[in-house]
């Protein structure tokens, strides 16, 4: 019998604003026996990379749906190495892309619905918590849903160089759509532009409005910020246009999305579609997994990564993500602690 630390990334208070030291907590405290832990049917798993994600700081408010608890581990999307199987489906040695609690080992007592991923293309592990994972997936299975791309539509796309945004200009230039992309900051706007976005502009040097009365009117509108972006692009909608409420990142720290003007609803016919990705697995996420990997493998749908270390790493992420420091996805990488 081998006891080994299982470290957590535990919820200790509910941020005011900003996330800030202490409101995680890299919890050491707790010991477990991968050899010998009971399985009770189920598949023992360890956790090697994690994925910050702009919806984990919903979780922490009151109101998250739901709401993390406090004292326990934050859950968030994660690849794991399969260490032991009750499981026929899955064997040791593989590895899982799911939702888990971020702690070293899991023992995932109903895994049965779950599949191990094959990785035939042979990406990294970090890639399927980025394009090959959640957010490409939110990117593909939105697209393909609501976007409704017609060759010489104009889209506009905001929050553009994340790892949704970006994958979601690239299906629209395969798809012949003129592409308008906005992020914060010029090393975001050259990555885009690299993507093959037709008109990149930095939000906060440039005025939205005025961008969207020159290169507009606005077919499909890809929106991961809200706000103020989201009434400008109602403003600068096309007839017929079709809104995808992707995100509203610019609320997640004070809870305020509030938009003006929503009665371009009406005199425009618009048909605006919110969606949470995972509503679009039954229909899209086999041939999500068919085709994403290798066209990341082929480098036809590029995208962009900066790894973190550790738990640390995941706090350090949801930092800096919403200081706007990084283009591409963010992952942590987990070794031994
Ligand atoms: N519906 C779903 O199922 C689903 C699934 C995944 C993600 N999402 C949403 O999709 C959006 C993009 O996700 P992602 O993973 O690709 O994240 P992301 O773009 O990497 O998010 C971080 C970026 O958002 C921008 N940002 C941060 N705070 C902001 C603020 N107050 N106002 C405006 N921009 C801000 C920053 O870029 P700039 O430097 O450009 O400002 C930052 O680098 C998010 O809203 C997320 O919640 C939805």
């Amino acid at each position: 019998m081998v006891l080994v630390t299982n470290a957590r990334l535990t919820f200790n208070s509910i941020p005011d604003g900003h996330l800030k030291p202490g409101d995680l907590v890299h919890d050491t405290s707790n010991k477990i026996d991968p050899d010998t832990v009971p399985l009770n049917g189920g598949i023992l798993l360890k956790l090697i990379v994690l994925s910050p994600d702009p919806f984990m700081r919903t979780l922490m408010n009151s109101d998250g749906e739901p709401p993390y608890d406090l004292g326990e581990p934050i859950n968030g999307f994660a690849v794991a190495f399969v260490v032991r199987s009750e499981v026929s489906t899955i064997k040791p040695g593989t590895h899982i892309h799911t939702f888990l609690p971020y702690q070293n080992y899991v023992v995932f007592p109903n895994a049965d619905l779950l599949a191990s991923l094959p990785n035939e293309a042979g990406i990294p592990w970090t890639a399927y918590v980025g394009a090959a994972g959640m957010p490409g997936q939110t990117a593909y299975m939105g697209w393909k849903e609501y976007a409704k791309a017609k060759k010489g539509d104009v889209a506009f796309m905001s929050g553009a160089a994340g790892p949704v945004g970006s994958f979601v200009v690239q299906l629209a230039k395969r798809d012949g759509v003129k592409v308008i992309a906005s992020a914060g900051s010029d090393s975001k706007l050259k990555f885009l532009k690299e993507l093959g976005a037709d008109v990149v502009f930095n939000y906060k040097t440039t005025s939205l409005s005025e961008v969207l009365k020159k290169e507009g009117p606005i077919d499909i509108f890809w929106d991961n910020v809200g706000g103020e972006t989201l009434d400008a692009a109602l403003y600068a909608a096309n007839l017929g246009a079709r809104f995808i409420e992707c995100g509203m990142i610019g609320g997640y720290n004070t809870g305020n999305v509030g938009v003006k003007n929503l009665y371009h609803l009406v005199t425009k016919s618009i048909s605006m579609h919110g969606f949470i990705v995972t509503t679009l697995w039954p229909k899209y996420l086999e041939d999500f997994y068919k085709e994403v990997p290798k066209l990341i493998a082929d480098g036809e749908i590029k995208h962009s990564e900066v790894v973190y270390k550790g738990f640390q790493g995941v706090e350090k992420a949801l930092e800096d993500m919403f200081n706007g420091v990084n283009a591409g996805k963010l992952v942590a990488v987990l070794g031994d602690d």
